[in-house]
């Protein structure tokens, strides 16, 4: 009897509790702490901006990413078991929003490597893990493969050009999985002057008019041309490992998303027209492409 009135006791306080914390907070405050708490998963593409923004990150304070990452990862938000890797950990701020952002979550790997990555194991949670090396280096490509297959990888380590390529060539085909998503931020230090410096490298022959062996962005834009390849009858138009299971690249300021067919896409690619191209000419462009592929 004193157990059944304690618990009638109990209940009314945590309902009244409940209810005044409804009352007194703003709707989205209150979806917030629902969402922080994992039990509920709103696909509000505002709340991206909101987290990316509280965790201090300079992806909203700097860069404002928020207007891309709102519709590159809107849809995914309450996906389960999604498996998100990001280059360049540095002080976990960015591994903190992608938990939020993503309740559902099953894997936030953050690939950590020099300086300024004090005190990050202490983001490590339940779904944050940690792996640590340089992601210019075949041994720490080869163990983000082994941990996938990601549904988004983002790269926003060291943003020398050579290891954008290197790390996109290592994982695109092997760690990605269909429907994923590859992001390179802070693609303008692909336009640096030779001789500028970031987290101890060197740039080098980088600006507007070098070539793909040191720009990343011309790289890629080696890479778009292989989604015409269908309409132009170019059955060899290939230029990096996989490249022909893209089927969309967005450009941004700074940031540039290439996105991989899902396999339903992959059964609708357009059919092959009759070719229509100077084959002399396409293997003299194809021989340079691949003259400037990083070596894995
Ligand atoms: C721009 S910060 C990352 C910021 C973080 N993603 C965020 O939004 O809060 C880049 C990080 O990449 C690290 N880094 C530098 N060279 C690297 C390399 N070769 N491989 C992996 N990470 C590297 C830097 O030390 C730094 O911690």
């Amino acid at each position: 009897m004193v157990n059944r009135q304690c618990f009638h006791v109990f209940s009314a306080f945590c309902c009244g509790a409940l209810a005044g914390v409804m009352l007194t907070t703003p709707a989205n405050s209150f979806l917030r702490l629902r969402l922080s708490i994992g039990e509920h998963c709103s696909p509000n593409v505002e709340d991206i901006s909101y987290w990316l923004q509280q965790s201090g990150s300079d992806k909203f304070h700097t860069h404002h990413y928020e207007r891309y990452y709102k519709s590159w990862l809107g849809d995914m938000r309450c996906k389960h078991d999604l498996k998100i890797v990001e280059i360049g950990a540095q002080k976990g701020q960015s591994l903190n929003a992608w938990e939020r952002i993503f309740p559902n979550s099953e894997v936030i790997l953050g690939v950590a490597y020099g300086s300024g990555t004090t005190r990050l194991e202490d983001h490590v949670s339940k779904r944050i893990s940690l792996l640590w090396g340089d992601q210019s280096k075949k041994e720490t490509m080869d163990a983000v493969v082994e941990r996938g297959p990601w549904d988004i990888i983002i790269d926003d380590g060291s943003h020398l050009p050579q290891h954008m390529m290197y790390s996109f060539f290592s994982l695109w085909q092997k760690a990605l999985k269909p429907g994923g998503i590859y992001v390179i931020e802070d693609l303008e230090t692909n336009y640096w002057r030779d001789g500028d410096g970031l987290y101890g490298y060197i740039f080098s022959s980088v600006g507007i008019a070098t070539t793909a062996n040191y720009s990343a962005v011309k790289k890629i834009d080696q890479i778009r041309e292989v989604l015409m390849r269908f309409q132009i009858g170019a059955r060899n138009l290939t230029v990096a490992p996989g490249d022909g299971e893209l089927c969309a690249i967005e450009w941004g300021m700074n940031i540039v998303r290439l996105r991989k067919c899902t396999e339903a896409e992959v059964k609708s690619n357009p059919p092959w027209a009759p070719i229509h191209y100077d084959e002399h000419m396409m293997d003299g462009w194809l021989r340079e492409a691949h003259s400037t592929n990083p070596a894995l």
